[in-house]
């Protein structure tokens, strides 16, 4: 029985030759290939300024480090996302400010937002799910009505539109995700858009070192930066893929419709939100009744498992984590986020599947039900 992963990267020949010829070309760190690449997702993103780094974790520090962020500042995030937005958060010296988000697009509760701001408060973090993302006009209206900062999490909605427009190409910050789970892939890898050239001189220091020249050439260090930089290996495989991605989105897609034709019928089970323009799947999503089924999440994923179904866990709440609750929070507050923490499933959704997979996975849920 081959084991059907509920992600996994598709990597051409097209990557593998450029990543080949990049080893060959004997510069393999940051030079050449990771301006190429910066200049093509630039484009991607109505021509904004757009760095590479090594990880949309690295991005969101360098995001908040960009926009002066740090001891005694406020950040509102909502408590439905990856760990890192969290951790990033506190470990420039900021506190989360976590509130809920929609139980099914898992956008964040701008109401919820509102009600948190405090003269504290410096920016706010939405992080973007799959098949939808939240009202983009209301958030930015109540950001510029408070003064804030906006920097979206899209790792996971590479290619996803507002209004036909892609995300990164508006707004604030962006940043972005090329981890092999991801839309597309760099191996490890991510990217910042910001909204200025200066903004993005200033992630640039920040991802090597701090290190700025002197006019003497030799080197100063004024901000404390770190080592962030995206190599040449991976710009290389990062362009071959960006110029597959609309291909992959296409394909994800077509999985995802597969999904909600064929799911099985199950009362109280909470699929993604559908037929949404310009959405992107990177992952497909649902809240079951376990209880009711008359199992638990954990049984459900090892019964898939046994039948060689991967699934993931997308994700738990993060003010439930011991980090959260260091911070004072508890469960009871964020129900949403709560009950999809508790809940969710991320069913196989990749480009190495086609809609026969999606079959066989529903096929099964059929059975455990
Ligand atoms: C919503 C979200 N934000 C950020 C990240 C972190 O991405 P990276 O692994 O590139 O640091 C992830 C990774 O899964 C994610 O899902």
């Amino acid at each position: 029985m081959t084991l059907l992963n509920f992600s996994q990267p598709m990597i051409g020949e097209d990557a593998i030759a450029a990543m080949v010829e990049t080893m060959r070309s004997g510069w393999i760190a940051s030079g050449p290939r990771v301006l190429a690449f910066e200049q093509a997702l630039s484009a991607s993103f109505g021509d904004r300024p757009t760095r590479s780094l090594t990880s949309a974790t690295g991005a969101m520090e360098l995001a908040l480090l960009a926009c002066g962020i740090g001891p005694g500042d406020e950040v509102i995030t909502s408590t439905q996302s990856f760990f890192s937005t969290m951790n990033m958060i506190v470990k420039v010296g900021a506190r989360p400010i976590f509130v809920d988000c929609d139980l099914i697009t898992r956008a964040i509760d701008l109401a919820q937002v509102e009600a948190s701001i405090t003269t504290r408060t410096r920016a706010i973090v939405p992080t973007h799910f799959p098949g939808a993302l939240g009202d983009m006009d209301a958030l930015y209206s109540l950001a510029r009505r408070y003064g804030l900062r906006v920097i979206e999490d899209a790792a996971l909605v590479q290619g996803s539109e507002w209004q036909g427009r892609p995300v990164g190409s508006f707004g604030d910050i962006a940043t972005f995700s090329f981890h092999p789970n991801k839309n597309m892939t760099t191996i490890e890898g991510g990217a910042i858009v910001v909204p200025d050239e200066k903004t993005a001189r200033r992630v640039e220091i920040l991802r090597f070192h701090g290190i700025q020249r002197n006019r003497d050439d030799t080197r100063d260090v004024a901000l404390v930066g770190g080592k962030y930089n995206m190599s040449d290996v991976s710009a290389a495989i990062g362009l071959a893929q960006l110029a597959r991605l609309p291909e992959f989105l296409a394909h994800r897609r077509k999985l995802a419709d597969r999904y909600f034709e064929v799911f099985p019928k199950i009362d109280d089970a909470v699929l993604p939100p559908r037929g949404l323009a310009g959405q992107t799947w990177n992952m497909f999503c649902v809240l079951l009744p376990y209880e009711r089924m008359g199992t638990t999440r954990q049984a459900f994923r090892a019964a898939l498992l046994g039948r060689g179904i991967a699934t993931g866990l997308s994700y738990e709440a993060s003010h439930l984590t011991t980090i959260g609750k260091l911070l004072g929070y508890h469960s009871g507050q964020f129900p949403n986020a709560e009950q999809i923490g508790a809940h969710t499933v991320s069913l196989p959704l990749h480009c190495g599947m086609d809609v026969g997979d999606v079959d066989r996975v529903c096929a099964e849920i059929a059975t455990l039900i």
